[in-house]
This record gives C-alpha cells, structure tokens and sequence, in this order.
C-alpha cells in the first residue's frame, strides 16, 4: 500500500514535490511478494538516489527567515516612502515660498528669512536622521538632502541680495536726502522768502502760515462769538484800506450791525468807525469786494449786494440749487450755507446743493449781476470742514485739529478741476473759526475766531520748473 506521507515532509516541500512530478503514479506497478515468515513484502524504486531532504529543511527554514525579514523591511520601506512624501512636499512648498519671494521685487523683512531658515534648518535634521537609519545608500534620500541644501542656498543668497538692495536704495536716500539739503540751502541764499506782487497769481499755492497776529476782541464784546471781518480788495484802488468788522447777533444767525474803518490803525484803535445796520444778513460767510458788502439774505437763498457808501441793498439774486436754511454748514458754525469769497480774479461764492448731497460746490459769479458764470463740484462734504476760501481760483478747506490747531487740508483747483490733499497747520487762539476772508492784495487771511480777530499771513511756494 502507498504511504500516504512517506516522509515527515511539511506542506511546503509535498507541495514542491507534487509540483515536480514526483508523486506521479508513485507505486502503482509494485509487486509484492510473501517471505519465509509469512511476511509480505514490496520493493519501492525511488527514481534518482537519495532525496535531499536535509537541504529542503534548510531551504525551508531559510525562506522562513527570509520571508520574516522581508516583511520587516516592506513595513519599514513603506515607513520611509510616507517620510519621503511628506519631506518632498515640504520642499515643494519651501522652493514655490522661495521662488515666489526671488521673483517679486519686495523687500522681505528679516523675520521672514528667519522663518524660513527654521524650517529648513528643520528639514535638514531630520533629513539627517532618516539618513542614519537606513543602512546603505538611498538615492530618494541623497536627493533630498541635496534639494535642502540647494534650498539653503537659495535662501541665503536672496537674503543677502535683498539686504544689499535694502542698504544701496538707503545709501540712495541718503544721497539724494543730502543733495536735497544742498539745493534748499542754495535756494535759501540765492533767494530769501519768495515775494509775489500783490494780486498775482504767478506762485504754486500755499506752503506755509504764519502764525497768528491777534488783532483785537470784535467790537461788541465777547459773547459775539459768530461774525466775520476783512479788508476790501478793489482792482481799481488796490491801495486804498477799507476794513470791516461784522460780528452777528448772540444767536449767531442775524447779522445786522457792522463797522467800517478807514484805516488800519483807526480799527486798532477803534477809531473813527462808521456804524451801520442792515436787515438782516444770516450767517458768517459775509465778504467785501469792490466797496460792496456780499452775504446771504437772512431766510432766503438769495444773494443780496449791499453798498457800502450808501448802506443800501444794490442786488438781490436766487443762488439756483443752494441748499436751504441752515442745511450743509460748515462744522462747528450754523447758518453757514452760503460763504461768499474774493480772490485775485473776483467774487465767489461756496456752498451746497442737495444734488451735490452735501459736496461742496464752487460758482464763480458776476459782482456786477451776481449771475453765476461758472460752476465747480467738488468731492469735499461740506459740513466736514469748518471753513474754505479761495486763492487764485484755488479753493482751500480747513478742518479742526484740536482745540488749538487747525488744518488746510483740501484743495480743489478750478483751473484743473483737480483736487488734492495737502497739510499746513494754522496755531488758533481758540477753538472755533467762524470766518476766513482773504485779501489779494495783501495775501493776508482774516479770521474771525470765537469773537477776535486774527490776520495770518501766507507764505507761497514758487511755481516749479
Ligand atoms: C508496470 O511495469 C511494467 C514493467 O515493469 C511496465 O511494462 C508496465 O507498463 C507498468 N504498468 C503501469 C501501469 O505503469
Ligand atoms: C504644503 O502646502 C499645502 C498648501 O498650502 C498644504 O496644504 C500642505 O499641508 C503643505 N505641506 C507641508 C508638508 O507643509
Ligand atoms: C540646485 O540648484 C541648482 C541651481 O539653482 C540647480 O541647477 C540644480 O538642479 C539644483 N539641484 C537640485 C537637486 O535641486
Ligand atoms: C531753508 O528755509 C526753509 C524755510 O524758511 C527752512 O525750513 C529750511 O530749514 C532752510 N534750509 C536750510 C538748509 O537752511
Ligand atoms: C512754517 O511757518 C512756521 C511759522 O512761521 C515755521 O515755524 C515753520 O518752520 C514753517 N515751516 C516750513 C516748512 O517752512
Ligand atoms: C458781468 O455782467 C456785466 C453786465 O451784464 C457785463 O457787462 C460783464 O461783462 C459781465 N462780466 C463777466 C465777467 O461776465
């Protein structure tokens, strides 16, 4: 009968057999045959000679240990390969990070060199480490120990390019900061405070201001806080004084009474004035031109033209648009809608209307007609700034500082139609300016502020080349 297992064979190696044919028909031609003590006998013909049965365990054993180690590496080589990804990632984002900052012209700050140092420093450790541990060499590894280093590099090239274009644009500056110093200096010696004729117009605007001339307390006293007050400019008799002073009623709506004076020192000494009353102006924005009074008619949107020789009404005229009543006023001064003005060219007038929502807007008028000739919008809300007037078709706006600092801060160039931002700060006395009127022929502002009068004088820059 055929054993079954005729050696103590492990799966494996039956397996191997069977695979190679050896148990093909084994003993299926075997005869048997009876010995003398009854014993039945068979002879078994092996093919070959001896099976090595030994080296097959050997083998067997091998292939276990093999297999075992085999399986240790795949997990560790699996380890490694998420290590490699997560590593060539990092430096994917390191390299577009530094690419991205090689490629814009932005200075970077120090701490961002720093960061990115740090990270790669950190990069490089571990890099380092992985390196250790596995035995033998690794060409995926040795790659990325050489990106990082590429990336370091990389790094420390464009910090210190970017710290030479920092330093070269500084040494720039200072070049030019040096060379600017030179040329004020030479422009100081050559040319002492630029002077400009009066009623000219051949300057590039307002660079400075004096500080404040305090010229007295309005002649009404002290709780006459609203008012304006000024100096007539004339094109026919540029030289001839002619000062006024009207300060409003307590209400700090009405204005009824006002002063004339024919000479600078009879104001200052309160001499000599002529007193006079009219029915009724309403607000501060009050103007002289031309031996003619200019304000707002109290409760209406007309103009009225008063003459101050004989303090009678020449001209009353709608404003068309003007907003009504004490709507859009300058902040910190009611009844304010309508601020006439006077530069070197003639009368004007600034205020709002509803369709400017609250903008200030520029008419230019006929004094003669009071027709509006031209009309200016601007982008400047009105009751943001507390006061305007207007040099040389320029318009300039004024806004509180603080309680003693005031600030021209806007422009708007009817010549352009163009506006700008600029910053020459005014010292005040005190806190609120009801009134500004400028006079060309002096280049002086008068201000009327809380009940006093102040001049500034203005200083222009030269027109540049
Ligand atoms: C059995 O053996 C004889 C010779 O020993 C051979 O001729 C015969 O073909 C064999 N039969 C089988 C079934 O292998
Ligand atoms: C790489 O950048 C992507 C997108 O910013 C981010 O999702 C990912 O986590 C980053 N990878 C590493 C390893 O920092
Ligand atoms: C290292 O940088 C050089 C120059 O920028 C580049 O040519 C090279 O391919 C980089 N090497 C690696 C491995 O990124
Ligand atoms: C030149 O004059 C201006 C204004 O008067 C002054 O601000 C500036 O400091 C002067 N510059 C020099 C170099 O003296
Ligand atoms: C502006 O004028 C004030 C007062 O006169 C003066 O102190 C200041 O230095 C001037 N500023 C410039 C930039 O000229
Ligand atoms: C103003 O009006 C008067 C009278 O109609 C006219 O003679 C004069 O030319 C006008 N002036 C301007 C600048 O339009």
């Amino acid at each position: 009968t055929p054993p079954t297992q005729p050696f103590a064979l492990s799966p494996h190696i039956y397996y191997l057999l069977s695979e190679t044919n050896l148990f093909l028909q084994p003993f299926a031609n075997v005869t048997g045959s009876l010995n003398e003590n009854g014993v039945c006998q068979c002879s078994v013909y092996l093919p070959d000679t001896t099976f090595p049965v030994q080296k097959v365990e050997m083998l067997e054993i091998t292939a276990r240990v093999l297999s075992e180690k085999f399986e240790i590496e795949l997990t560790k080589v699996s380890q490694y390969t998420k290590a490699i990804e997560m590593y060539e990632q990092k430096i994917q984002n390191l390299t577009i990070k530094v690419e991205h900052m090689a490629s814009t012209s932005v200075s970077y700050t120090e701490l961002d060199f720093q960061l990115l140092k740090l990270e790669i420093n950190e990069m490089q450790r571990l890099v380092t480490q992985l390196k250790s541990t596995l035995v033998g060499s690794n060409v995926i590894v040795e790659q990325l120990y050489v990106e990082i280093r590429n990336l370091t590099l990389m790094v420390n090239d464009l910090e210190s390019l970017d710290k030479n274009n920092i330093l070269a644009i500084r040494r720039e500056i200072v070049t030019l900061q040096n060379r600017l110093k030179e040329c004020e200096k030479e422009r100081n010696q050559t040319t002492p405070p630029s002077y400009f004729p009066p009623g000219s117009c051949g300057h590039g605007g307002i660079v400075n201001i004096s500080k404040p001339y305090i010229v007295q307390l309005n002649w009404r006293g002290f709780s006459y806080k609203y008012g304006a007050w000024g100096r007539d400019y004339s094109l026919q008799t540029p030289e001839k004084d002619l000062y006024w002073v009207a300060p409003l009623n307590t209400d700090g709506r009405l204005l009824e009474y006002y002063r004339l004076y024919n000479s600078y020192d009879d104001l200052l000494l309160f001499k000599n004035a002529r007193e006079r009353r009219t029915t009724y102006g309403e607000g501060s924005g009050t103007a002289v031109y031309n031996n003619f009074m200019y304000y707002n008619i109290y409760g209406s949107v007309d103009m009225g033209k008063l003459n101050l020789n004989t303090n009678t009404l020449a001209l009353r005229k709608t404003l068309p648009d003007a907003a009504y009543g004490n709507r859009f006023s300058y902040a910190g001064v009611s009844w304010q809608g309508m601020d006439f003005a006077v530069d070197e060219s003639g009368l004007w007038v600034i205020y709002s209307t509803e369709e400017s929502t609250g903008n200030i807007v520029i008419s230019k008028l006929n004094d003669t007609t009071l027709d509006v000739l031209h009309t200016w919008k601007t982008r400047q809300y009105k009751p943001s700034v507390s006061n305007a007037f207007i040099i040389c078709g320029v318009l300039y706006a004024t806004r509180p500082v603080s309680t003693r600092k005031e600030e021209i801060f806007y422009m708007y160039d009817t010549n352009t139609e163009q506006e700008g931002k600029i910053s020459i700060i005014m010292d005040k006395m005190l806190e609120t300016v009801h009134s500004i009127n400028y006079n060309p022929s002096d280049q002086i502002l008068y201000v009327y502020n809380d009940g006093y009068l102040v001049k500034y004088n203005l200083i222009f820059q030269p027109v540049l080349p």
